[in-house]
């Protein structure tokens, strides 16, 4: 028995990434885990990837972007297993490039979707573990480009909102100082996975790098086990597993005991170019 048996999570942004690695390890510890995000098939492959590491999951497709999407979210968690243990508020976007060729549309979608979905996806994770009674650990997943002074202007508008999560976060762990509810910030840094969707050659110049083939399917996405061969090759980017470890280990402190923040990240830094 895992030590999340008979626990419920929700975490979004499971089709891909480091909310896959942390939904197969909560899985795996025996949590039942709804796994959310916009695309159906990669989802219905998380719950597959879940139920193989030994656990449970439900799938959920869910546009964060729309209103009251992540509360459905959690609602349908509650409404199947009764409860709500953990909510690891990972979904993000991240578009860069300098701020005055910047597109308005996608710092909207950075936005809301990397600081008013977790901000009220805590808020409805708060109420359901309040209903139920449990001793519930809220986790935001935000970046180091938060800590990097001054920030990188190709990430300026990704890491402002980052920054505007971080601050939520550390004003909800004030606020629930009484409740059975810990809150912790985990700050990845550069990570093998698809986040730079958008820039699939940053990936592929990484991996060449690396002396790796590196190839994105015609979707533009670069699989799991080719992210993890990236980032196990150069040292230069974390594994999504490497971040999800460090959630477990937030997550599995007694209740009495406040983890504020963790940052993980490779011990050297890639040079990333525009
Ligand atoms: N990779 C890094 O170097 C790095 C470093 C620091 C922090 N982070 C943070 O880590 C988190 C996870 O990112 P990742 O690196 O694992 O990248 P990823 O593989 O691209 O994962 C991002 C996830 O967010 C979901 N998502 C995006 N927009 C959404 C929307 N409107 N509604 C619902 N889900 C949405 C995506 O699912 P769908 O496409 O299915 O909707 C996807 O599962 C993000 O918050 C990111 O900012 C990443």
């Amino acid at each position: 028995m895992g030590v999340f048996a008979g626990k419920t999570a929700v975490v979004t942004g499971a089709s891909s990434g480091i909310g896959r690695a942390v939904a197969l390890r909560l899985g795996a510890a025996g949590a039942h885990v709804f796994v959310a995000g916009r695309r159906e098939g990669a989802l219905a492959g998380k719950v597959a990837a879940v139920a193989g590491a030994g656990g449970v999951a439900t799938a959920v497709v869910a546009d964060l972007r729309e209103a009251g999407a992540v509360e459905s979210l959690v609602e349908r968690a509650v409404a199947d297993t009764g409860r709500l243990d953990v909510m690891v508020n990972n979904a993000g976007v991240s578009f860069r490039g300098p701020l005055v060729d910047g597109d308005p549309e996608q710092w909207r979608e950075m936005l809301e979707v990397n600081v008013l979905a977790p901000a009220a996806g805590a808020r409805a994770a708060v109420r359901a573990m309040r209903a139920c009674g449990a001793e519930g650990h809220i986790v935001t997943i935000s970046s180091s480009a938060t800590r990097v002074q001054p920030p990188p202007s190709l990430y300026g508008f990704y890491s402002a909102t980052k920054a505007a999560v971080e601050a939520i976060t550390t004003s909800l762990r004030q606020e629930l100082e009484n409740d059975t509810i810990r809150v912790v910030t985990v700050i990845p840094g550069t990570t093998a996975t698809n986040l730079g969707r958008h820039r699939p050659e940053l990936v592929g110049g990484l991996a060449a790098a690396l002396g790796e083939q590196a190839e994105p399917s015609a979707d533009g996405l670069f699989s799991p086990e080719t992210l993890d061969r990236v980032a196990a090759a150069g040292r230069i980017l974390a594994s999504a597993d490497d971040v999800a470890r460090a959630v477990m280990f937030a997550i599995t402190q007694p209740i009495e005991l406040s983890m504020s923040e963790i940052a993980v990240g490779p011990a050297r830094r890639p040079v990333v170019s525009a």
